[in-house]
């Protein structure tokens, strides 16, 4: 097994993880947009072979493997041992669903292998994201399809903004820059998209600007997921702040998330579908 141990390994392995196993079936229920949006653009068949992607605790596999039937074959591949673990926990009985600890920037599967390779927010993540969508296209049939969904901006995704500016305003501390080094919003800019995956060897790169919407569960539910996942909970953690400005904080998110709920059940989202042939 060969795995590049730098920032996001750690991160996915270590506690930091804790928060995605925990709350597992809310984030899941936030994505089902997420997850029909990805869908709807791939044209999955009976008997067919997939690659999912960073696939986390499979959600997106156990999707594509109902679509591809009890012959079809779906191999999932993630770096983070503890939602491999919970994936393998969920789908243990499920025949031809199988989930490796792999990381696609180091693996060549064998060549010409799959039929189409997905994923939901699991490619923002690459120090070397050429390697990774070439290994992804070398392990494509030809004509195989690539498919994923990622954020487009920061600014428009209130899952994020909202986090985020509080802890900016109780603590000053500047909302990190998103380029394209490894993190959500790393692959915002379509122009990077398209000469990354042109560079990897995929055609008829089709990048669509999509708005949705998150589906929220309780109030409290969402205050605790967004202390402790995305670009505001990142912020905590890399500042190491102290208990009473992190409850300030707490309490400035669900202030603004009681007001949100008196207008709308969701959260703007706004993120590209990306779709690219071998
Ligand atoms: C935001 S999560 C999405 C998980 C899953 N696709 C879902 O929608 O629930 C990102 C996932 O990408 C995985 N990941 C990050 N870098 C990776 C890499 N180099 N190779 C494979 N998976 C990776 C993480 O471990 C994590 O499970």
């Amino acid at each position: 097994m060969i795995l590049l141990k730098n920032k996001q390994y750690y991160y996915w392995n270590e506690k930091s993880v804790s928060a995605w196993i925990k709350y597992n079936n809310d984030m899941n229920y936030k994505f089902e947009n997420i997850s029909k949006i990805l869908f709807e653009n791939i044209s999955l068949k009976k008997n067919q072979s997939i690659l999912d992607i960073g696939c986390g605790t499979g959600q997106t596999s156990y999707t594509a493997k109902k679509k591809v039937g009890v012959n079809g074959t779906i191999t999932a591949i993630d770096i983070s041992t503890p939602l491999l673990n919970l994936f393998k926990k969920k789908y243990k009985n499920i025949k031809n669903l199988t989930c490796l600890k792999k990381d696609i920037q180091k693996t060549r599967f064998k060549e010409n292998i799959f039929d189409h390779a997905i994923s939901r927010f699991g490619v923002m993540f690459f120090e070397y994201p050429l390697l990774a969508f070439t290994h992804t296209n070398q392990a494509l049939k030809k004509n195989g399809t690539f498919t994923f969904v990622c954020w487009r901006n920061f600014r428009c995704n209130q899952f994020f903004t909202i986090p985020a500016n509080s802890v900016k305003k109780r603590t000053k501390i500047d909302i990190p820059e998103f380029n394209n080094k490894p993190g959500p919003f790393s692959l915002k800019d379509k122009s990077y998209i398209q000469t990354l995956l042109k560079k990897s060897g995929f055609r008829k790169i089709i990048i669509d600007n999509i708005i949705t919407k998150l589906k929220l569960s309780k109030i409290k539910t969402e205050t605790d997921i967004m202390m402790r996942i995305g670009v505001g909970a990142g912020m905590i953690r890399e500042n190491k702040i102290d208990k009473n400005t992190y409850d300030i904080i707490k309490r400035d998110v669900n202030n603004k998330l009681q007001k949100l709920f008196k207008k709308q059940d969701y959260y703007n989202a706004y993120i590209y579908r990306v779709t690219a042939i071998k």
